[in-house]
């Protein structure tokens, strides 16, 4: 599926562009999987799109957590999403609790959320059955998340499947407010990546790559380094035969040829043909190759990014100073519809 053209009017001066959000928790470490399946589709978005990236703190609280972990994740995923071409000069690139609004907005939605609509939400019945103690934050969870779409109005937003049931309970929340309060807000469209992205362990071709992974060289980190991207290539578990081609009998083969097709754009029809006769070992060393030629850029930008702090905080602010912009827009007209005496300034 292809994210819907931006509008431009007859007399070929843009329009206003259309507004797209996404968010992402501050945890830890972006892998392959992160890389190709998302964030460098949002980085394509940049040019057609007004896109806000947020860094969803607020949320990241909803399950246990260390608080020097979050201060630290946070700007070590700001880094590494401007390391991957979220660029702060183009894109509103900012963190959820520096915005004024978000929660302002959830408080106001789950007003009229029922309760039901919460207890069908899958992931939160996932969550909680891990935990001895579930806190309320992380059943309305998905409230929050509609509040940071519906504060910047926006139209597109891409997500992974995993997202979806939250994507139709912010329309949900988006068509009652709009009938309980007129008019408001534009409902939100789910744009879900290529399914051709989907990026698998290289030590379980059969799930998906995941920092939780129980074999740790499953995961590529766009952080790793250049030897340690090969051994993880070169220790990727294999199908049985030798031809390098794609099939549901060969799922590790399948998922380096997409690994391989992501980093070059190549086809994978034409990646089996510029493999054919190639033995697996040296089908896995291109793979690596290709890999690193795409990472290493990253990663050196995100090591001259990380450590400086007064940098990171310059974008934190800029980005927050947008967004804020663009949410007391919302804000002033949902306080008004919805009874606030306006806040004395
Ligand atoms: N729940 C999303 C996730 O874990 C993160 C998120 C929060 C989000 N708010 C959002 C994603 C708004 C898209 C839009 O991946």
């Amino acid at each position: 599926m292809t994210a819907p053209e931006p509008a431009s009017t007859a007399a070929g001066k843009p329009a206003a562009k259309p507004v797209v959000l996404t968010c992402a928790q501050p945890t830890g470490k972006l892998h392959l999987g992160n890389y190709l399946g998302a964030v460098i589709n949002w980085g394509r978005m940049q040019d057609d799109y007004e896109c806000h990236f947020g860094i969803v703190d607020w949320h990241a609280i909803t399950m246990p957590y260390k608080p020097a972990d979050l201060r630290a994740n946070t700007y070590n995923c700001l880094a590494q999403y401007m390391a991957c071409g979220l660029d702060p000069a183009k894109s509103h690139l900012f963190v959820q609790s520096h915005v004024i609004g978000h929660t302002e907005l959830s408080w106001i939605l789950g007003c009229i959320c029922p309760m039901g609509w919460l207890e069908r939400m899958t992931q939160f019945k996932d969550k909680s059955k891990k935990l001895e103690s579930v806190g309320s934050g992380l059943f309305t969870y998905p409230v929050l998340m509609a509040a940071d779409i519906l504060l910047y109005n926006a139209s597109v937003v891409p997500v992974g499947e995993d997202q979806k049931q939250h994507l139709e309970l912010a329309r949900d929340l988006a068509e009652k407010f709009n009938r309980t309060y007129s008019d408001t807000f534009v409902l939100p469209q789910p744009f879900i990546g290529k399914s051709g992205a989907r990026i698998m362990s290289l030590q379980d071709p059969t799930s998906k790559m995941s920092k939780s992974d129980p074999n740790p060289a499953g995961v590529v980190y766009i952080t790793d380094t250049p030897d340690i991207i090969r051994k993880k290539f070169r220790s990727a578990v294999t199908d049985s035969g030798s031809e390098v081609r794609a099939g549901d009998d060969k799922p590790g083969i399948t998922n380096l040829l997409s690994i391989l097709s992501g980093v070059t754009g190549r086809p994978v029809a034409a990646l089996e043909a510029d493999f054919d006769g190639a033995n697996y070992g040296k089908f896995k060393d291109a793979v690596a190759d290709a890999v690193i030629a795409t990472l290493d850029p990253v990663r050196l930008r995100y090591e001259s990014l990380v450590n400086d702090k007064a940098a990171l905080e310059a974008v934190m602010k800029a980005g927050a100073e947008g967004a804020q912009r663009n949410a007391n827009r919302t804000m002033s007209k949902v306080y008004r519809k919805t009874g606030f005496v306006e806040r004395p300034r």
